[in-house]
């Protein structure tokens, strides 16, 4: 429309000047007949009324006779009034209508038409004396007024017949040039679009484009070529990633754009201890374990729920805090929750509904209307806390999980030149199974905000869009994997998160024979016992009550591993405050407990459950002191502690049990991959690790710790923001050319 009107208003202009110049010129071509034809119309009259008067004046009738015949020549409906004067120029007769005062003295004479008008009481006049007697021009004379009165009229009809033209004129003309600019400028865009889409083939360069573009499409060609080129260039010789090369992206590609990262958990809890001090704690999440050194090398700051005990103490007024508390690289924005909110939002509708909706494992999803109504309020506090951080209009916000699923929507609506990256790091479940949730179209809409839409593996992404087909009036190009939902289109892409390889928590951490016998007298066991280890949060999406029963089943079916096989399980306490973990807690503490009853002895139980928070560099001693570590999940988005387990041995010894239902299982094939819903297959497993020579487990290894290293978390974040990069440019590009994107 603006470029419209930037075309339309100049020629308004152009054609309003011309319809005034047409006007004045028609007025005068009028005026100018009007004076040739009553000159003429002067002669007739003249000559007629000589005709009749001459032989009245040489018979010295009485003036009235005279005064009869002028003032029949007055009928004429133009000719207003006569007069007759003497040689002497004076008025000798007139006709009534004559105006007082005018003889043949003050006319002006044929010739001189321009004095001949004039402007009389009753309206515009023509008025000129003429000799009666040609030959004799000194003797009588004859005046004659005409009115004008009908030219005026004329002059105006000419006036409105002009503008009327131009009116007329003016729409045809507009009519038809946007017509032609909008044909034209849709060939443009399609071959702009073209040139675009098809750079490197041999269709995109050899387009048929219409001449006069070609130039500009070579430009495009170039720019593209470049995006392109210059993307997968980066991602294939960058092989080793880390901080420096992400740090490096993000000042490249992104102008050193301003990151945000959002998720409930914190990545640093301050908890008072029992001593009084205030301790800091890294929290038992796969999401933080992998974000934090994300956010190490990015900088910028992460905004999540304060939820430690101390943390009010240590963050400022407007509840910051930088972190990491000894070398602090970003700043933590803390959200406070109401403990009303957070058994809503988050006990609530975030675990108490969608993990379990998400996982399949075997629990019901509690919906209820009261939890829905505090996620949709957290989430738009998380909102406000997203739009007060932020510096520019244009961040990168990295939302996090299903905690946040409506605020990729909010932040694009009060932020809209934003760049929204949504990750969701648990599965996805199949559109049926997704369907039972009585929010689903709220959640897909959330959720359809973003600009990336991030899974673990290709199959949850094929699960969303499975699901957003079921669920909402969307357009889905399964071909570049995107959804368009609202003008708002969403790629929708997997990008198996991971861990930081090296990791920094081998800093500082025993050899491996060193570990071995610190987690052996730590726990008052054999110094030659073997030992597998378990980390989880105690979830019962984890798989631990299987991992316990394979150990059963190893010692039962292995009898020769009584005495000189031992598990530690390492659990978190995790969402206590629901009833469904409570359970779980006190079946898992029954089962090791019936374990041990058949199979401990003096000096040896066969299950250590160790349920209590441990810092990472306390895990990763268990991993590296262990013998194997058994990942056992039900289901799991992708598992962080197998990877961070093959990460932390270094020594390239140690056998991974992995769970099927793990996005890591098609990561790490190496592994030994296991059903955790088959006992048997399980024990046998585990006798195999134990077994399993030492060339054999470093080969494993070595080929788990390569995979690792090079797709290491810097890959996951840099992967992203590239093609956030990649999407930012193009929409640069689209908005310099704005029809273009409106095709
Ligand atoms: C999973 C979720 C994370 C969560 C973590 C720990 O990994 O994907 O978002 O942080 O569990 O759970 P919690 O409820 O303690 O944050």
């Amino acid at each position: 429309m603006k470029n419209v009107l930037r075309f339309i208003l100049p020629l308004l202009v152009v054609l309003g000047v011309l319809a005034l110049v047409a006007s004045v010129l028609a007025e005068r071509l009028a005026m100018r007949w009007a004076l040739r034809d009553l000159e003429a119309r002067d002669h007739l009259i003249v000559n007629t009324l000589a005709t009749s008067l001459a032989p009245l004046l040489l018979a010295e009738l009485e003036p009235a006779v005279i005064l009869t015949v002028m003032t029949r020549a007055t009928r004429d409906e133009r000719l207003m009034a006569v007069g007759l004067c003497g040689p002497d120029g004076a008025l000798r007769i007139g006709t009534e209508s004559l105006p007082p005062g005018m003889d043949c003295r003050n006319a002006p004479r044929p010739g001189a038409s321009k004095r001949a008008l004039v402007d009389l009481d009753t309206g515009p006049a023509h008025v000129m004396a003429f000799p009666l007697d040609p030959q004799h021009p000194d003797q009588t004379g004859l005046i004659l007024v005409h009115d004008l009165s009908y030219l005026t009229k004329r002059i105006a009809d000419a006036h409105g017949y002009v503008f009327l033209f131009f009116t007329v004129l003016t729409g045809l003309v507009s009519v038809v040039t946007v017509v032609v600019a909008r044909v034209s400028l849709r060939r443009w865009v399609s071959a702009v679009r073209a040139a675009m889409t098809q750079v490197g083939t041999s269709a995109g360069e050899a387009s048929a484009a219409p001449g006069e573009i070609q130039p500009i499409l070579q430009e495009v060609r170039t720019l593209v070529r470049e995006l392109k080129g210059g993307v997968r260039e980066r991602d294939d010789s960058l092989v080793r990633w880390d901080p420096s090369v992400l740090r490096e992206v993000i000042a490249r590609e992104l102008a050193g754009d301003e990151v945000i990262a959002v998720s409930n958990r914190e990545p640093y809890i301050h908890v008072r201890g029992k001593d009084g001090a205030v301790d800091v704690r890294f929290p038992a999440s796969g999401l933080v374990s992998a974000l934090d050194p994300v956010m190490r090398a990015c900088g910028g700051t992460w905004v999540a729920h304060g939820s430690g005990d101390a943390d009010r103490e240590v963050a400022d007024e407007h509840a910051r805090v930088r972190v990491p508390p000894q070398d602090p690289a970003y700043t933590l924005r803390r959200v406070w929750l109401s403990a009303e909110e957070e058994q809503g939002y988050y006990y609530g509708f975030a675990n108490e509904g969608l993990w379990p909706l998400c996982h399949l494992a075997h629990a019901r999803p509690q919906f209820r209307s009261a939890d829905w109504e505090q996620y949709q309020r957290v989430n738009r506090r998380f909102a406000d806390a997203v739009v007060e951080e932020s510096r520019s209009e244009d961040p990168i916000v990295l939302v996090q999980d299903y905690h946040l699923a409506l605020l990729p929507r909010m932040i694009q609506e009060r932020l809209p030149a934003s760049t929204v990256i949504t990750f969701w790091h648990i599965p996805w479940p199949n559109p049926e199974a997704f369907a039972i949730c009585p929010w689903r179209e709220e959640i897909l809409e959330g959720l359809l905000g973003s600009t990336i839409l991030g899974f673990h593996t290709r199959f949850h992404c094929n699960n969303f869009i499975d699901t957003v087909d079921r669920t909402l009036e969307s357009r889905i190009d399964r071909e570049y994997s995107t959804v368009s939902y609202h003008q708002q289109t969403t790629l929708v892409q997997h990008y198996p998160i991971s861990v930081e390889c090296p990791s920094r928590w081998l800093q500082g951490q025993p050899s491996v024979p060193e570990a071995r016998l610190r987690v052996r007298s730590a726990n008052a066991m054999a110094k030659d016992v073997r030992l597998g280890v378990g980390v989880d949060r105690l979830d019962y999406t984890k798989g631990i009550v299987e991992r316990l029963r394979a150990v059963e089943r190893l010692l039962d079916t292995r009898p020769e591993w009584v005495g000189r096989f031992s598990f530690v399980q390492i659990a978190a306490p995790s969402r206590s405050d629901i009833e469904r973990y409570r359970r779980f807690s006190e079946e898992v503490t029954a089962v090791a407990a019936a374990i041990n009853e058949r199979f401990a002895r003096p000096g040896y139980a066969p299950v250590y459950l160790r349920v209590a928070h441990h810092s990472p560099p306390e895990v990763f001693e268990y991993y590296r002191g262990a013998d194997l570590c058994f990942v056992s999940s039900l289901h799991d988005g992708m598992n962080l502690v197998a990877k961070e387990f093959v990460s932390a041995r270094d020594d390239e010894q140690g056998v991974l049990l992995l769970s099927l239902f793990t996005g890591a299982s098609r990561e790490l094939p190496e592994a030994l991959v296991v059903n955790p819903y088959d006992t048997d297959e399980c024990a046998r497993a585990l006798h195999r690790a134990l077994v399993m020579t030492p060339e054999e487990q470093r080969s494993r290894m070595r080929r788990m710790r390569g995979y690792v290293r090079e797709y290491n978390i810097y890959r996951w974040a840099g992967r992203m923001l590239m093609d956030a990069a990649r999407i930012r440019a193009r929409n640069r590009l689209l908005s310099r050319c704005p029809d273009l994107s409106a095709q």
